[in-house]
């Protein structure tokens, strides 16, 4: 620690820098680039949508996320402390201070719409395992819409999540994501040389990857902000709290770059998987498409890719039951890290022991989580629109502002050349800090402004 560091409490940091790439992205790499992304693209004008993704995750959620690492170890602790403590000048602080606690407020309702969705995926994996051991009733009731399932499944989901949270970082978060990401990658993969083949790929892979540009609009730019920013798990001080717990030695910005191509490259191969295989579907007289929308926002993951895996007899079964189980555990380093925030908020600032705070959060969570799913028709939408299309970005605005003009040049240089010897005399040093300063927010603030 240096002298100008602001009081630390102790953390259990990741063991190494594989580690925290691999948790880090496990926060990443979830329902975002298989369930939203793909409907992003289908409902939002194919490659014209993903060209647009592509280029606002490198040029502007890269930026960002480095700031928010840096923020959360710089301060070595809990978000809304360390937004607290960020400002040398003391009478920013109430301001910074409410900015964090909206972002934990923000991420709990993230967490809610999760689990639902979450709980979807652990169904459609258990669904297969139901049917084999002679519970066909059982199987399909998983299967199907209904408040029941949607409600006992997210019970689970959420109980999975504070379990793992409850077992700490190292052994909780670390454990998960190492061994997950390789495989689900090879999955895709395999998923995508199945799908390639069948009559109407090509077209939706026409679609996929070459753009029409007229397509490009004021909201299309909102949508695939919004989606960057959900993807990268941004301005809702999850990358913040990772950040504190990651080793002084490490380089940010380099640890931030393998992230964001982590998350970017998977979105894109689930686009790659997902997009032929409704026009697969389509070219197979499953109706998707209702006035040339989606019939449902679920519709991709939960219909194109079930029929797809029917189809394929025997071998469909394995692969769905691989499909789902992984991306149920893809969820799960999610929500671990949307936990992870308002536990280590209240468990340092309140002094709650940290299995009492997750208790409590998990038990606000449900509430809203039980909400979310009676009311479902018009709660459910609007609170995914609203967190991810507006609250994160804005936030992620605030956290840019934060990091650019209430930190000082040579603090912020202090803690991104941690680990990086050569910070100073590099490109990215000389760019990055004017770009969060200016650049990051003239860019949200002109996107979310045009499409309003
Ligand atoms: N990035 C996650 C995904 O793509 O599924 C979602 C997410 C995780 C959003 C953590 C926000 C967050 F704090």
């Amino acid at each position: 620690a240096t002298t100008d560091q602001p009081s630390s409490l102790a953390r259990t940091g990741f063991s190494s820098r594989l580690g925290f790439v691999l948790a880090a992205a496990g926060s990443a790499v979830g329902l975002g680039n298989i369930w939203s992304f793909p409907t992003q693209v289908a409902e939002n004008g194919g490659a014209a949508f993903v060209l647009v993704y592509l280029g606002l995750s490198l040029l502007l959620a890269y930026p960002a996320l480095v700031a928010e690492l840096m923020i959360g170890r710089y301060s070595q602790s809990n978000p809304i402390t360390a937004l607290e403590q960020l400002p040398d000048n003391h009478s920013w602080r109430p301001v910074t201070r409410i900015t964090g606690i909206i972002a934990v407020l923000v991420i709990c309702l993230i967490f809610s719409f999760y689990s639902v969705v979450g709980g979807w995926l652990a169904g459609f994996a258990m669904a297969p395992v139901f049917e084999a051991a002679g519970f066909s009733d059982l199987s399909k009731w998983m299967m199907a819409f209904s408040t029941e399932r949607n409600l006992l499944l997210a019970i689970l989901f959420v109980g999975a999540t504070l379990a793992v949270v409850n077992g700490g970082v190292k052994n909780g978060i670390e454990r998960w994501s190492a061994r997950l990401m390789p495989l689900l990658v090879l999955l895709l993969i395999g998923m995508i040389f199945t799908v390639m083949p069948q009559e109407g790929a090509t077209e939706g892979l026409k679609h996929y990857l070459v753009p029409d540009f007229s397509q490009i609009n004021t909201d299309l730019m909102l949508n695939a902000m919004g989606q960057a920013f959900f993807s990268m798990s941004l301005g809702v001080c999850a990358m913040m709290i990772y950040g504190s717990y990651l080793r002084r030695d490490t380089n940010l910005p380099g640890v931030a770059l393998q992230v964001c191509l982590l998350d970017t490259g998977i979105a894109f191969l689930a686009g790659l998987l997902i997009i032929p295989a409704l026009y697969v579907a389509l070219s197979n007289g499953v109706s998707i498409y209702e006035n040339g929308q989606l019939v449902n926002s679920d519709t991709l993951v939960f219909e194109v890719l079930p029929d797809l895996f029917t189809r394929m007899g025997t071998e469909g079964i394995v692969m769905s039951l691989s499909f789902f189980a992984l991306m149920t555990i893809a969820a799960l380093t999610s929500s671990i890290s949307m936990l992870e925030v308002p536990v280590s908020c209240l468990a340092e600032r309140s002094g709650f022991s940290r299995a009492k705070a997750g208790l409590t959060v998990c038990a606000g969570v449900l509430l809203v989580t039980l909400l979310l799913i009676i009311y479902f028709d018009p709660l459910f939408n609007a609170t995914v629109t609203f967190t991810t299309r507006y609250a994160q970005p804005i936030n992620s605005l605030l956290f840019c502002l934060y990091a650019g003009w209430l930190i000082s040049r040579h603090r912020k240089l202090q803690e991104i050349s941690r680990g990086w010897s050569k910070a100073e005399s590099s490109l990215f040093w000389k760019i990055w800090p004017w770009y969060i300063r200016i650049v990051c927010p003239v860019m949200i603030g002109v996107i979310i402004f045009q499409s309003i």
